[in-house]
């Protein structure tokens, strides 16, 4: 192996080489340090309700096949043929009992089991044991509030602890309301030439970018400076969240102050409907989350490496590692299971409007993720690193929040995550720092 790790990133994660984000070694490296060790989410639940559903999803590059079996179990299995490596699933969901393999039809059942081998007498004998050539399956899958994720490591930490503080802020989209969330009208799915780390760079708590690149669709969509408050944030009173003490998660928000008007507290989306139900179901929302965290407003995060949560428009996403140079993004619109049906229709029209492929922010990001890449690609800047140096040594705490905080011109959650990174490229894949 010749990459160089201790120089992809310094020790305290203020710098970045742009080798991180182009050199196919790197990649190489990452595809087997990073996403074979982390958890990586694989859908929400309620994608897949009833005995028999399945979804084919990834985790990095490998296909895999999650299914709900008969018993209402959920696995997950690289989807690949125990006999020459077929796929075994070949659309996207469905509801089946077993899976035919479409190249000589070893057929398994949902809960992995092989259960046919056309001419098994004939041909095998009956002497193939097909109780040893079931689907191979993910090495741990585990859920949190409907998001399903699954890892390749037997060793690594359970969900909730892999977590850790970042369940709190979690809490904060996912059990507002009896019932949970689910996600609805299928998946946004696109291709875009960039590097992966750049979405979730970005997405883990750049808000220094909001008034420049989204300066346009602000104005577009009404917000001034005197009346964007909700959408970018009072940057006196706005901060990061960090969600130590697992280096690598964080999220961007505003800790709304009890003097300030409750309206604050709702996504910024300029639509009655959406806003008069946020009002409605106010006092559940404080019932459930309690007085803090109804009033944390979360505006993105991320949990690594490449999952992604957008709560002021209602999307959560995950970047697809595709090259160094290409990512393949997917986006889910989340809403609360107990909405009513014309606010489910409202958000998905609030959502497609601001994030996504026809998303009036999704492309303003899209070509900064993509120029940058291309920067990092530069020969004669190869050996010039990113700076990362914003906010460094002015974090501090905050009674009634988790972690460690910053302004939200900080790029202090940036440093966490590129230290994980660096962390999982030296082999430590099971816990972050303390
Ligand atoms: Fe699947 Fe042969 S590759 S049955």
């Amino acid at each position: 192996m010749s990459v160089d790790i201790a120089n992809l990133v310094q020790n305290d994660g203020s710098l970045v080489s742009r080798r991180a984000f182009s050199d196919r070694e790197v990649y190489e490296l990452e595809q087997e340090r990073v996403f074979g060790n982390a958890w990586l989410f694989l859908g929400h639940e309620s994608e897949i309700p009833e005995p028999g559903d399945f979804i084919s999803r990834y985790m990095g590059e490998q296909p895999i096949l999650v299914t709900r079996d008969g018993d209402g179990k959920i696995h997950a299995f690289l989807n690949t043929c125990r006999h020459r490596g077929m796929m075994v699933c070949r659309v996207d969901r469905g509801n089946a009992a077993a899976f035919t393999c479409s190249y000589h039809a070893w057929t398994y059942k949902n809960n992995g089991d092989l259960i046919g081998v056309p001419l098994h007498k004939d041909a095998y004998y009956g002497e193939l044991n097909t109780k040893a050539w079931g689907l191979i399956p993910v090495a741990q899958i585990g859920t949190y509030k409907g998001l399903l994720f699954g890892t390749f490591n037997p060793e690594a930490p359970a969900l909730v602890d892999y977590l850790g503080n970042m369940a709190w802020y979690l809490d904060i989209v996912l059990d507002r309301r009896d019932g949970g969330t689910e996600v609805i009208a299928g998946i946004h799915k696109w291709e875009a030439p960039a590097n992966w780390k750049f979405f979730a760079d970005n997405q883990i708590g750049d808000l220094y970018h909001v008034p420049f690149s989204h300066g346009a669709a602000m104005k577009a969509r009404g917000l001034t400076p005197d009346n964007r408050r909700n959408f970018i944030h009072d940057y006196e009173g706005s901060m990061r969240f960090e969600s130590r003490p697992l280096d690598g998660f964080g999220v961007g928000g505003r800790y709304v102050g009890p003097a300030e008007p409750v309206e604050d507290t709702f996504p910024p989306a300029p639509d009655p409907v959406i806003q008069d139900y946020y009002r409605n179901v106010h006092a559940e929302t404080v019932a459930r989350l309690d007085s803090v965290r109804s009033r944390v407003v979360l505006s993105n995060g991320t949990v690594f490496p490449n999952f992604s949560i957008l709560p002021n428009n209602f999307s959560i996403r995950i970047a697809h590692p595709r090259g160094p140079g290409k990512m393949e993004v997917w986006s889910w619109c989340l809403v609360d299971k107990a909405a009513p049906s014309d606010v489910k229709d409202a958000i998905r029209r609030a959502y497609i409007r601001s994030f996504g492929p026809s998303g009036l922010l999704e492309q303003d990001d899209g070509e900064n993720w993509e120029r940058s890449t291309q920067g990092a690609m530069m020969r004669g800047a190869i050996d010039y690193p990113f700076n990362y140096e914003m906010g460094m040594g002015h974090e501090f705490c905050h009674d009634d929040l988790p972690g460690v905080l910053g302004k939200a011109e900080s790029e202090g959650n940036q440093r966490g995550f590129y230290r994980r990174w660096a962390a999982y490229l030296n082999g430590d894949g099971t816990h972050g720092y303390g």
